[in-house]
């Protein structure tokens, strides 16, 4: 980060983590070693997390000050002045007195109580809550010392060269879909240039998605064939491959498991050496498939559209 704070390269999703099930996750992930967890607000679990959370400090399993944690702000708190007290929520729930990383969620604005869209009155455009405005409230919950950092999620190159010309602090995370399957060269590039880092989020294509976020036709990552045939090569997993392959890429990557095995696998896959003859194979398989493709705020009659979501 610019002020030279590391975020651990290999953290632990939360996203469709099961209130019931993330505590015991969350306690068997820190044991092993995890230093990094990636939340939302909308994810309905921050409160199980805040108190997994407290145990793991009182055992002893690890001190605050050695966790990266990441939350995100919710559309229906875009006005510059819900920002703050939206972050006091997350705060409240995870139980800190600070975040590591706060994130804008979606470029996507809605109602405050609307919490999913339903019809085009839920939405409300950018023209009516810029994303700057947004930002505003996020510089003002830094600047009150509620995040050590903030940035965005979802968000376009346009998008974000937009908020990075207009921001008094510059977002210095944006975390967006990155997998073999959509690699986004041009915003790697872009973020590089610009000394914004890249978070992969799905990055093992996240089939346990709610089936109205699936298509019927789409491809499954964990059984691309190039990518069992360099796992085999490795000894490794397929898991273990796209973990790497993001790591190699210079991105940190946030795979999610609640089970203790293949917790135990993805972090280790930090220890897995690519070769750039692997690198240049997983390369090909490129085919701008978004498994997460943005058409839930795609609300007919509404502002938003996939095309002008991702600027594609
Ligand atoms: P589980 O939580 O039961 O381990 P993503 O991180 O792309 O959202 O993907 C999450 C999905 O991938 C979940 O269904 C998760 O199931 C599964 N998963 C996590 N780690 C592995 C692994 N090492 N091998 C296979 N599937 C995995």
């Amino acid at each position: 980060m610019n002020n030279g704070d590391t975020m651990p390269a290999i953290g632990l999703g939360t996203w469709k983590s099961a209130p019931g099930e993330i505590g015991a996750a969350l306690q068997e992930a820190l044991r092993i070693g995890y230093r990094h967890l990636d939340c939302a607000a909308i994810y309905g679990n921050e409160a199980e997390i805040g108190a997994a959370l407290r145990e793991s400090f009182a055992a002893g399993l690890v001190r605050r000050e050695e966790l990266w944690i990441t939350s995100k702000l919710w559309n229906t708190a875009h006005r510059t002045e819900d920002v703050v007290p939206a972050l006091r929520k997350t705060l409240a729930d995870l139980g800190l007195d600070y975040l590591d990383l706060y994130l804008i969620h979606w470029p996507v604005a809605m109602r405050p109580g609307a919490h999913y869209p339903r019809t085009a009155a839920d939405m409300i455009s950018l023209e009516e809550t810029p994303l700057t405005a947004t930002w505003s409230g996020m510089e003002a919950a830094k600047e009150a010392g509620l995040s050590r950092h903030i940035g965005v999620s979802n968000l376009s190159i346009a998008k974000l060269s937009g908020l990075l010309s207009e921001a008094k602090i510059r977002p210095e995370v944006n975390q967006i879909e990155l997998h073999p399957y959509l690699q986004q060269g041009a915003m790697l590039e872009f973020c590089r240039a610009e000394g914004v880092q890249l978070t992969a989020y799905s990055p093992l294509g996240s089939r346990d998605r709610p089936e109205g976020l699936k298509a019927a036709d789409e491809p499954v990552l964990l059984e691309d064939p190039t990518l069992q045939e360099i796992a085999a090569r490795h000894d490794a997993s397929v898991a273990q491959v796209l973990i790497a392959w993001a790591v190699h890429r210079g991105t940190s990557v946030i795979p999610k498991s609640v089970n203790p095995t293949r917790l135990a696998e993805n972090l280790a896959a930090a220890e897995l050496s690519l070769t750039s003859e692997d690198m240049t194979a997983i390369g090909s398989l490129d085919r701008h498939r978004r498994y997460v493709d943005g058409s839930i705020w795609a609300v007919e009659g509404g502002p938003y559209t996939i095309a002008n979501l991702w600027d594609e």
